[in-house]
């Protein structure tokens, strides 16, 4: 992934990567990630042939002998909670806390991916990366400042031994030079609300884009007329860092202020319980607990519950 930053132009940014992800490795190099990296290469070596199966599953199949399938199921609990998927890996299916397929369903017809080079930031463990790229992207570049969700990507990297051009890095949106112009597609999904500063967030997307490059842009918004927005006093569905919820309006405009033209909102759906729910992959509290029992249209604080839109829009030429 380097070598194509630089063979692109972008080598200042690759060595800018670079060390960046050793700085955040090299601190965290005592916590979980020191017992999830020997997880990792305790893996079973087998090699799988990876797949985005139409039923919405990442899937890596191959022969595997019953005991090693029994093996590799308690060696992926280890990476638990598995929030995005689902993924099958060698018939064992990792029933994930969402159904993210049903998110890439809603984004799949929106978004041009043949040939193009795609920045998805907030990617989790890549699971719409994998998607993305069977959609025919060349290059997928994922960042996630979670290294849970880095190291499932690794998981599923390595079960598949996939020598293919998808990276997730342990990085946020601050690793965005202003003026990158690097990516024909630029993804950011549910991201943009945990964000303090929404137009910096946004900013930095629209630098990272090549001119006219397209943006999916995914978030909580609130379903009201006009420009609006929502500041939740303290928590939101649970949620310590809910920031800013905006009317379509408002965002719409928030987009043309930052760069952006053409935007079309191309889905607003609100959030079920049957898309996030607790498994035995994310045994945690999810939607159902974060709603108020009496009235699911609220959250347990009492705001509006989780509605979502799906916008897309193209860097202005500038
Ligand atoms: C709600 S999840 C969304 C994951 C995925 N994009 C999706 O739509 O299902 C938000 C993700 O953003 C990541 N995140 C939080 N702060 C971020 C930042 N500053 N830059 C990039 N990603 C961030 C979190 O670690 C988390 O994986």
């Amino acid at each position: 992934m380097f070598d194509w930053l630089r063979e692109a132009g972008h080598g200042a940014w690759a060595d800018q990567l670079l060390q960046a992800c050793h700085q955040v490795i090299d601190v965290n190099g005592h916590g979980h990630l020191e017992h999830w990296r020997r997880c990792w290469q305790a893996l079973p070596e087998i090699c799988g042939r990876l797949a985005a199966a139409d039923d919405g599953r990442v899937a890596v199949n191959g022969p595997i002998a019953a005991e090693v399938r029994d093996q590799l199921r308690s060696d992926l609990m280890t990476f638990r909670p598995w929030r995005k998927g689902p993924f099958d890996c060698f018939g064992i299916h990792i029933d994930t806390e969402w159904r993210s397929d049903w998110k890439w369903n809603r984004m799949r017809n929106h978004v041009e991916l043949r040939d193009r080079t795609v920045l998805d930031v907030g990617c989790g463990n890549g699971y719409f990366g994998w998607h993305m790229l069977a959609a025919g992207a060349s290059r997928v570049v994922g960042l996630d400042p979670f290294l849970l969700f880095v190291m499932q990507h690794e998981v599923i990297r390595k079960l598949s031994r996939s020598d293919v051009p998808h990276d997730v890095l342990p990085l946020g949106d601050d690793c965005l030079p202003k003026r990158l112009h690097a990516f024909d597609v630029t993804v950011s999904m549910g991201v943009l609300y945990h964000r303090t500063s929404p137009i910096e967030h946004l900013q930095s997307l629209s630098g990272s884009l090549k001119r006219d490059g397209q943006l999916v842009l995914e978030t909580l918004v609130i379903d009201a007329k006009g420009e609006q927005l929502l500041m939740p006093e303290g928590r939101y569905a649970k949620m310590r860092n809910v920031w800013f919820i905006p009317s379509v309006a408002l965002l719409t405009k928030w987009l043309r202020r930052t760069g952006f033209h053409e935007v079309k909102v191309v889905n607003m759906t609100a959030t079920t319980t049957a898309e996030q729910r607790s498994t035995e992959w994310m045994a945690f509290e999810s939607l159902a607990d974060f709603l108020d029992p009496e009235d699911s249209s609220k959250t347990i604080e009492g705001y509006p519950a989780p509605i979502r839109a799906m916008l897309t829009a193209r860097r202005k030429q500038i």
